[in-house]
């Protein structure tokens, strides 16, 4: 029997979170330590299999709205339309601000393409997650559609060139998540709201973070993890008077700067989702970890840059 597989992967935003929204810059990483990988295979009618449902397509819950559209926007591009089995398999945990429905998006779409033995360009690949990141997120800025696909770190202004970065920087990232899911979109159009209300406090914090972000990313170019951690508190600071953090970010981040962490914040769409850390040190990074499962993280990962 013919088959198409897809996959992507995990992503954690560096810097730039919500003022990307704006037209501000943001630093993405891929994180290849959660995974997403689909499989098409052709069927009577259109069925899926994930977390959130096994059945029909047309019968599974919002969650998977985004891949009821980007099915149907895959077939109109190919000028196909067959019905297919779509099993989905995914270590990134859901609405973490790690990435996971660009990833499921783009593994679908690559599966789709793969299945019809069709060239599948970086272009086209982009616009059609997209469409289904417009459901998803309500607007998004195209950084999650792109990194979860891309090998490298990327340095992403909406609407122009994307940069390839490559980092030299010896350290680790401690990734915790609350557990608690992140709500993106909510987050996205409060902030839209906030900005209506108080114009020149949230553009003033939205041009801070995108100035930050890209002293950064000069940063990212040497070792100074001192210097580097203080941008990313900073950054910290700016999405709190923002109104993006929460209580049990607030409380990680605490516990990762009390455990000896060169600098924290929250990390995606906050609300909930996920925050990280930076160490020099890799036993240190561990002992970040622990502290952070002991005091209420879900889980947590440890990435070398
Ligand atoms: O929650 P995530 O990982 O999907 O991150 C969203 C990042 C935002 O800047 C808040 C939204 C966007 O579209 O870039």
């Amino acid at each position: 029997m013919k088959i198409g597989i897809g996959h992507a992967h995990g992503k954690i935003i560096l810097i730039g979170e919500h003022s990307v929204v704006y037209s501000q810059p943001a630093i993405a990483l891929p994180f290849k330590g959660v995974q997403v990988s689909v499989k098409v295979t052709p069927s009577e009618q259109m069925t899926v299999d994930c977390i959130y449902h096994q059945g029909l397509l047309e019968e599974a819950p919002s969650q998977l709205d985004n891949i009821k559209a980007v099915t149907l926007e895959v077939f109109k591009r190919l000028n196909k339309q067959q019905n297919f089995h779509i099993h989905i398999e995914s270590t990134i945990p859901q609405e973490r601000g790690m990435g996971s429905s660009a990833a499921v998006a783009n593994a679908t779409i690559a599966a789709i393409y793969d299945y019809y033995d069709e060239t599948l360009d970086k272009q086209t690949q982009f616009e059609l997650a997209q469409v289904a990141e417009a459901i998803s997120h309500g607007d998004p800025s195209g950084l999650d559609a792109l990194i979860t696909v891309s090998d490298k770190p990327l340095y992403f202004v909406k609407g122009q060139e994307i940069d390839e970065l490559d980092i030299e920087i010896k350290g680790y990232l401690i990734i915790g998540d609350t557990g608690e899911k992140g709500q993106t979109k909510l987050a996205v159009q409060a902030l839209g709201q906030r900005k209506l209300e108080n114009p020149q406090l949230i553009n003033e914090l939205i041009y801070g973070l995108g100035r930050l972000a890209y002293s950064l990313k000069e940063l990212l170019k040497g070792n100074d993890l001192y210097t580097i951690g203080s941008i990313l508190n900073k950054s910290q600071q700016y999405l709190s008077q923002m109104g993006i953090s929460n209580s049990s970010l607030n409380n990680l981040i605490t516990i990762s700067n009390q455990s000896g962490s060169l600098g924290s914040k929250l990390t995606g769409g906050g609300w909930g989702g996920c925050m990280l850390a930076l160490s020099d040190d890799l036993v240190l990074a561990q002992q970040i970890e622990e502290a952070l499962l002991k005091n209420n993280a879900r889980q947590t990962w440890v990435l070398a840059f």
